[in-house]
């Protein structure tokens, strides 16, 4: 099984992204990761304070649609080894924005997918071993399960049918990536996960919406009739999952990601209230999100199987308490967030640098 010496990782100061950087650094010690993040709204350089001082890891404030930011980091073998994995995870990633304002889902997840695919492509001339993209997508893109069907999932087989601009523009960079393996013979892999949970994740997700609204002592907005059904999964096991499709997946595949974990959006909020110690007084129902989808489930047999692949750590309601339990402990971590102080940090820790 390769390990890489070191990973591109784009959008690495999110959610998601931070996590798994924490993630590889843990499991993966020889493996040094460049964190490239534009630092939208979205992007946190707290999420990775305690990695500061880390040798294995660097962060580049940059954007994914700069072809020259990009053939700079894909040429550098100065002062690690040159980048032999891309993972990219830079995205816009909330629906409701993507309704709001559609623009800069098309440019950064679909044009910037492309500026990345084509900077790699470049990179690739002359190696050896080409560089592995993995590219970072959602269940999304496969619309929406009726509530009727419960056995019905989202296989890697099932036609894309993405229903919000969001869903539609990751749809349309997983169709790229699906280009450049066929056109250019690039070691491209895609992975599509359900719904993620756990420490980082930008308040203005469901769950720590709802935990930190209560902490406040807030009610929790909930949509429409709250039986959307999403399958949750612990953000660590997401990782683990990349990680696997990284090292053992096989060029040109897609591979499902997802908890065996659905939940109906009243179904969560119960249990997070009562995990909270309130009750459905807290609940504020709010006017439903335009096409919002009904129901996600996926299969994720092929990863299992192949790849060996199982969630571990999104246990219900175990990993939804400790998961509750962090947003507790860590107030100044999300109220830095709400108040827009984490802004500041990247100019405080970062300003006067040389190298990023
Ligand atoms: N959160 C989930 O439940 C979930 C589930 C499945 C798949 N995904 C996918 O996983 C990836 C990460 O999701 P997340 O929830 O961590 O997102 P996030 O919104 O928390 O983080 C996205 C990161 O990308 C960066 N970014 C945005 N535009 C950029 C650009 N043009 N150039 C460079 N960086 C840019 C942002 O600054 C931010 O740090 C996304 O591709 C998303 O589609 C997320």
């Amino acid at each position: 099984m390769p390990q890489y010496n070191h990973i591109l990782l784009t959008g690495g100061a999110g959610f998601i992204g931070s996590n798994f950087v924490r993630f590889v650094r843990a499991h993966r010690p020889d493996t040094h990761v460049t964190n490239l993040d534009a630092l939208t709204y979205a992007g946190n350089l707290e999420n990775l304070s305690d990695l500061e001082g880390d040798d294995g890891y660097r962060f580049v404030k940059g954007d994914i649609r700069d072809a020259d930011v990009l053939r700079e980091l894909l040429s550098d073998d100065n002062p690690i080894p040159g980048v032999d994995a891309v993972v990219h995870m830079a995205a816009e990633s909330h629906v409701d924005r993507s309704i709001l304002d559609s623009q800069p889902f098309i440019t950064t997840n679909v044009q910037g997918t492309q500026t990345l695919l084509d900077a790699v492509r470049h990179a690739n001339d002359g190696r050896d071993t080409p560089i592995r993209f993995v590219h970072v997508s959602t269940d999304e893109v496969y619309g929406s399960l009726p509530l009727d069907e419960p056995n019905e999932k989202f296989a890697e087989s099932t036609p894309l049918a993405p229903n919000s601009p969001y869903a539609a523009s990751k749809a349309s960079s997983d169709m790229l990536v699906r280009a450049a393996h066929h056109t250019f013979g690039m070691d491209t892999l895609i992975t599509r996960c359900s719904n993620n949970f756990g420490p980082y994740q930008f308040p203005e997700k469901v769950i720590p919406l709802f935990v930190t609204n209560l902490i406040e002592g807030k009610k929790v907005p909930l949509y429409g009739d709250g039986l959307n059904v999403r399958d949750w999964l612990h953000v660590d096991d997401h990782c683990e999952a990349v990680l696997a499709v990284l090292e053992k997946g096989r060029s040109g595949e897609v591979y499902n990601i997802g908890g065996n974990n659905e939940r109906s959006n009243l179904d969560l909020t119960h249990t997070i209230l009562q995990l909270m110690g309130h009750g459905d007084e807290m609940i504020e129902y709010v006017t439903d999100r335009p096409g919002h989808d009904r129901r996600y489930a996926i299969d994720a047999g092929k990863l299992e199987r192949d790849l060996g692949w199982q969630p571990t750590r999104s246990a219900w309601p175990d990993a939804l308490a400790a998961t509750i339990d962090w947003y507790k402990s860590n107030g100044d971590w999300w109220q830095r967030v709400r108040s827009g102080a984490y802004r500041d940090y990247y100019s405080k820790q970062y300003a006067g640098r040389s190298v990023h």
